[in-house]
């Protein structure tokens, strides 16, 4: 059975850190391991630009001796004539690669090329979704540098609704027992999906923190405020919640990716971190950063024992190297894989609703995707995409057997099979679809 590693999740807590322990002996002779994976060669397909991800791929994959081919604007290649994503995968992880790296805009992208290719596919990046490897860089430097992930206070500050980084960051903290606190550029929180999984999977609740303007977490620190319930009542403020952080372990910050669909809504101040943000509670405070930075990050900050962003960025590298020699089976690692995700039921058709995410790879390419839906839990119902995880709105559930519909949290819903279910945003929807409703 081959591996994919498309969310964080696709590894179990083991094998994670085997894969730091392989990669820190990786990272100091990074010439010694051309013996690894000759003649294997990684395919990256990148969607969207890219600097350090798809040239660290390519760097592990050459330094274990295998080769790499490259579509690094695949502007320029059949996509642009209207090629799908699943003949992209099917051919070039036929014959041409033993593994596919993939960046692509639509969220869900990754796990469709998964399925529909034959060797191994990594996401570098689908969407605002999830960008896995990069978390497991940026976990890897953390526990490089603190010898620990568990108990240590994390605060993600900046576009937490369209970084991937952060989302995918989020989860793996979580996981393995970090604390996780948010600064949102306003406007721009945490999706409500990542905060869903955050709680049902890892019983996670992050505290948000609220500076009183981005402009000046630059110099007070104490202008920052817990918030736990609801970030916009400073009525909820209390001391014990100040007092709870004394000092807080890293700051990751991320750019406001402006080229997703939504972000020319932005306003206001960004974050801006500079050697004057790093005192009271973030005096000995590790900055993180995905890179690119834009403004967020001053250049002040490079030469300081706290700044992390280019060892991140270097460890990509030995990391990678050994994701990818795992990912392979050239290397074995005594860790057990995760448990299947078994969440709920997978509704498929193309009868319900659709994902009302437009940039969602159902909807990117419909041409061959149906729907799909998780039902997390029947009463109250509550669905999401099976593929970017959107929260699905669901007024009216129809059974394809009897063709009937029924409202949302009407008794009736629960006696529906599994494998009938149909999920309707509207009434006007279940009728458009040949439903009738059912008889009061
Ligand atoms: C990130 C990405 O592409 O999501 N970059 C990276 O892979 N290091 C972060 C970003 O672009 O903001």
């Amino acid at each position: 059975m081959k591996r994919d590693f498309v969310s964080i999740d696709d590894l179990g807590d083991d094998e994670v850190r085997e894969l730091f322990r392989v990669a820190s002996e990786m990272a100091p002779r990074l010439r010694e391991w051309s013996h690894l994976c000759p003649g294997r060669i990684l395919a990256s397909l990148f969607y969207e630009p890219s600097t350090r991800t798809r040239l660290s791929f390519e760097s592990a994959m050459s330094r274990l001796g295998g080769g790499v081919i490259s579509a690094p604007d695949m502007r320029t290649s059949s996509a642009a004539k209207g090629e799908t994503l699943a003949d992209t995968v099917r051919v070039v992880g036929g014959s041409y690669a033993d593994i596919i790296a993939l960046r692509h805009p639509a969220e869900g992208s990754a796990r469709i090329a998964a399925r529909y290719a034959d060797v191994p596919v990594v996401n570098a990046g689908d969407g605002s979704h999830e960008h896995p490897t990069q978390t497991l860089c940026d976990l890897y430097s953390l526990y490089a540098e603190k010898g620990r992930i568990e108990g240590l206070d994390v605060v993600l500050c900046g576009d937490l609704r369209f970084s991937r980084t952060v989302h995918s960051f989020a989860y793996a903290l979580a996981r393995f027992g970090a604390n996780v606190a948010l600064i949102a550029h306003r406007g721009f929180e945490m999706p409500e999906y990542v905060l869903r999984r955050l709680r049902d999977r890892y019983r996670h609740e992050p505290q948000r923190l609220e500076a009183e303007e981005f402009g000046s977490l630059a110099s007070r620190a104490d202008a920052v405020y817990f918030t736990p319930q609801n970030p916009h009542q400073l009525s909820l403020f209390t001391e014990s919640a100040v007092a709870s952080v004394a000092k807080f372990d890293a700051l990751y910050v991320t750019r406001p990716q402006n080229e997703r669909p939504g972000a020319e809504e932005r306003e206001g101040p960004y974050p801006r971190i500079d050697r004057g943000s790093l005192s009271g509670r973030f005096r000995d405070t590790f900055v993180m950063h995905p890179l690119p930075r834009m403004n967020e990050i001053a250049y002040d900050l490079d030469q300081d024992p706290r700044s992390l962003y280019f060892k991140q960025a270097a460890r990509g590298v030995p990391v990678r190297m050994a994701l990818l020699a795992f990912l392979l089976g050239v290397l074995e690692l005594r860790a057990s894989p995760p448990r299947p995700e078994t969440v709920g039921e997978v509704v498929r058709g193309r009868d319900g609703g659709r994902c009302p995410n437009a940039t969602c790879i159902t909807n990117v390419e419909s041409r061959y995707l149906e729907s799909e839906f998780r039902v997390e839990r029947r009463a109250p119902l509550r669905a999401t995409c099976a593929l970017c995880e959107s929260v699905i709105e669901v007024a009216f559930v129809g059974c394809s057997s009897t063709r009937v519909y029924h409202r949302e949290g009407s008794g009736d819903v629960r006696r529906i099979k599994a494998e009938h279910l149909v999920l309707f945003d509207s009434e006007d929807r279940a009728k458009r679809a040949g439903f009738s409703a059912a008889a009061r």
